[in-house]
């Protein structure tokens, strides 16, 4: 099925000899909605460039990724289960990915790989641009302690973020990314277990919440949401990262508790956009990346 935005992707690619190729490296990989936004947006820019997805086991990985050198590949995107083990096979990682402790972008640039995260700043953009919210200063509560999770406390801290709370089931993970995140940034983080009764202050303090975890994520979207909205505070922005289904129990129920909401598919069409302008050096068609992936996202892909 094939949408307006994503016509672009019908314009025949012609691939020629100096076509420059670039990826993603996942296991499993075919459901991943980054080839789509990236030949997209290359279409759209008139670029001789192609975006392929590689399924890679685990334990190739190291192959593979001295297989982006060999095969003078532009750049992989990394996703799950490698972006933590892709670190050890790379020339150098930018800071934010080492404080983040995991990769998803790698740049080969001059014989050289470079790791990138662009999850977080991907999420950060999504604020700016979908909700005009800048995190400076702002008091943020984040649910889970996950990858993303990881990504988001790292970035928002980096960015500024004046105090940052992670409350988790397991609170040992929130622990380590606490310290993570207080070590390396001047922001004020706070773990949390759910059942801590600091958790109602953190509820009735936040100015942005965060849902980073599984729970109401298809096939689990008729779970309960893991906060009782009508503790949040009035003007409260509640994002949540899961994009299927588009709208969670949690952001209903923020809505109809009269709070701002921010839906998750924003955080992965701009980490998208992030990782074409490390491959590229261009400003990505991010709008059209967006519409691309809300298209498939509607037609279930
Ligand atoms: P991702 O990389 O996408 O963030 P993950 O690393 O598997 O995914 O993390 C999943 C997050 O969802 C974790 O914070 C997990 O909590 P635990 O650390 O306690 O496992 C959270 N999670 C999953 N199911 C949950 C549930 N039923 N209630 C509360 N938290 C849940």
């Amino acid at each position: 099925m094939t949408g307006k935005a994503d016509g672009d992707r019908m314009n025949a690619v012609e691939i020629t000899g100096k076509t420059k190729v670039a990826g993603v490296f996942g296991d499993p990989v075919e459901h991943s909605l980054s080839p789509a936004m990236h030949n997209a947006a290359f279409r759209r820019l008139g670029m001789d460039w192609v975006y392929v997805p590689f399924h890679v086991k685990p334990e190739q990985l190291g192959e593979a990724v001295r297989a982006v050198r060999a095969l003078g590949l532009a750049g992989v995107n990394v996703t799950v289960p490698h972006k933590v083990a892709v670190m050890e096979h790379l020339d150098a990682v930018d800071e934010e990915a080492r404080l983040i402790g995991a990769v998803n972008t790698v740049v080969h640039r001059d014989g050289r790989l470079v790791g990138y995260n662009t999850d977080g700043r991907g999420f950060l953009r999504s604020l700016a641009r979908e909700a005009q919210v800048d995190p400076k200063g702002a008091r943020v509560l984040i649910l889970g302690a996950g990858g993303a999770a990881q990504a988001i406390a790292c970035s928002l801290a980096l960015h500024g973020a004046g105090a940052i709370t992670i409350a988790n089931r397991t609170v040992s993970k929130a622990e380590a990314l606490a310290a993570r995140v207080r070590e390396r940034a001047p922001a004020r983080a706070v773990p949390l277990a759910p059942g801590d009764p600091r958790f109602e202050e953190a509820l009735a303090g936040a100015e942005i919440v965060v849902h980073t975890t599984t729970v109401g994520m298809y096939p689990r979207h008729q779970e309960e949401p893991l906060i009782p909205v009508e503790r949040l505070r009035d003007g409260a922005l509640v994002c949540d990262i899961v994009y299927r289904p588009r709208e969670t129990a949690l952001l209903r129920a923020a809505k109809a508790r009269g709070l701002r909401v921010l839906t998750g598919e924003g955080m992965l069409a701009y980490q998208g956009a992030i990782a074409f302008e490390l491959f590229t050096g261009r400003a990505a068609p991010e709008e059209l990346m967006l519409a691309v992936l809300r298209e498939r996202l509607a037609a279930g892909g």
